[in-house]
């Protein structure tokens, strides 16, 4: 059995830190219509047009929309041409995460330190101007075909970075209430979660802070494992997950068949008020994976004195866990496109910085129901 290898290990540490990051700056999209993409997670989501880049900025094969609601600031991306790198990704993948982007103070020194250790250089440091000033970026790869891109903006004051112009719509619906990026998972291959961790522990400075074996992570059916790495100040947390053996196809084997890869299984975006935010997406036409009314009925035996109603948590299907810091309320949407790939966690932490471990069994077997429907089970 597996969890927490040191009693601190949730706790912070920034003890020589080679790659102090401030958080997740954006996640870019490539996507296979991005002006109609951009509308979704603006009608779903409640996100807002922050900006824009195509032909009309001088970008003549890719078009670029930027959306942001509070500290989450997503790209979706497209080609405009089907010879493209990016038409290419999309042929392959489908509609997927392209960039795991964090901010830092310096671009150049974040490469030098990770291409030092081993990281893949995807792109040197580079300085892109325009009247608002500067941004340096730079990136390395990671997972499958999925890179790092590091930003340094803090010389720059446009709406997104140099290359874009404003894009303002009469369109704005209201927010959600999403505020940030909690964590990004990825999927990858068998046997591939180990070395994975140690790309993230040797080229990148993070920490394995909580891990997960097939014992804990599994239904009657299938299984996976999965480590949660952490860089030091704790704003990044990426847990890795790869498929384990059971009697039939894992979720993550499921993932990578149809996404002919490794790549982000689901960005987690964080919530001050869960049940406001998951009532608002419903409406608004955002489908969550639904637990049993039976999970329900021993959920306060299990996690002790939670401040919601279980009466909203019920009939939305939010799911609650507790660890030695507190508790927190998680829900998990359907895939956002038609293969089983890409899909998004709604969280609101009360303390607990865990993963909500109590809940896998139970959200699993409705991973499971889905996939049966599929006929990927
Ligand atoms: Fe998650």
């Amino acid at each position: 059995m597996s969890i927490i290898s040191a009693p601190n290990a949730l706790k912070p540490n920034t003890d020589n830190d080679f790659l102090p990051l401030q958080g997740t700056d954006y996640v870019e999209f490539y996507v296979g219509n991005a002006k109609q993409v951009a509308h979704y997670y603006k009608s779903a989501f409640g996100f807002q047009s922050v900006a824009y880049a195509g032909p009309e900025t001088g970008s003549k094969d890719k078009a670029s929309y930027v959306v942001r609601q509070n500290k989450l600031t997503f790209v979706f991306t497209t080609a405009l041409r089907p010879d493209h790198p990016i038409a290419e990704h999309v042929q392959l993948h489908g509609d997927g995460v392209k960039v795991l982007a964090l901010r830092v103070d310096d671009a150049e020194s974040a490469w030098k330190e990770t291409t030092s250790r081993g990281g893949k250089s995807c792109m040197e440091p580079t300085t892109l101007a325009d009247k608002w000033g500067e941004v340096v970026l730079s990136g390395i790869q990671t997972y499958g075909d999925t890179i790092h891109i590091f930003v340094e903006r803090n010389n720059y004051t446009g709406p997104f970075m140099p290359g874009y112009k404003e894009w303002k719509t009469i369109y704005n619906p209201p927010s959600t209430g999403l505020l940030y990026v909690d964590h990004c998972v990825g999927n990858v291959g068998w046997n591939q979660m180990d070395p994975w961790v140690r790309f993230y522990q040797d080229v990148m400075g993070f920490r394995n802070i909580l891990s997960f074996d097939d014992n804990d992570i599994s239904t009657e059916y299938s299984a996976l494992m999965s480590k949660v790495m952490s860089n030091g100040n704790g704003y990044v947390k990426f847990p890795i997950n790869e498929p384990a053996e059971g009697k039939k196809k894992s979720q993550v084997e499921e993932y990578l068949e149809f996404y002919k890869g490794e790549g982000v299984q689901h960005v987690a975006m964080a919530t001050s008020n869960i049940v406001e935010t998951v009532q608002q997406l419903k409406e608004r036409g955002v489908e969550f994976l639904q637990v049993p009314s039976s999970y329900y009925e021993d959920l306060l035996s299990r996690v002790g004195h939670i401040d919601e109603d279980l009466a909203p948590l019920k009939e939305l299907s939010i799911l609650v866990d507790r660890d030695d810091e507190g508790y927190l309320l998680q829900i998990f949407t359907k895939p956002v496109e038609d293969r089983p790939t890409v899909f998004f966690e709604i969280i609101q932490r009360k303390g607990a910085q865990s993963f909500g471990k109590g809940n896998f069994k139970a959200l699993f077997e409705a991973i499971e129901r889905e996939q049966s429907a599929r006929g990927n089970l």
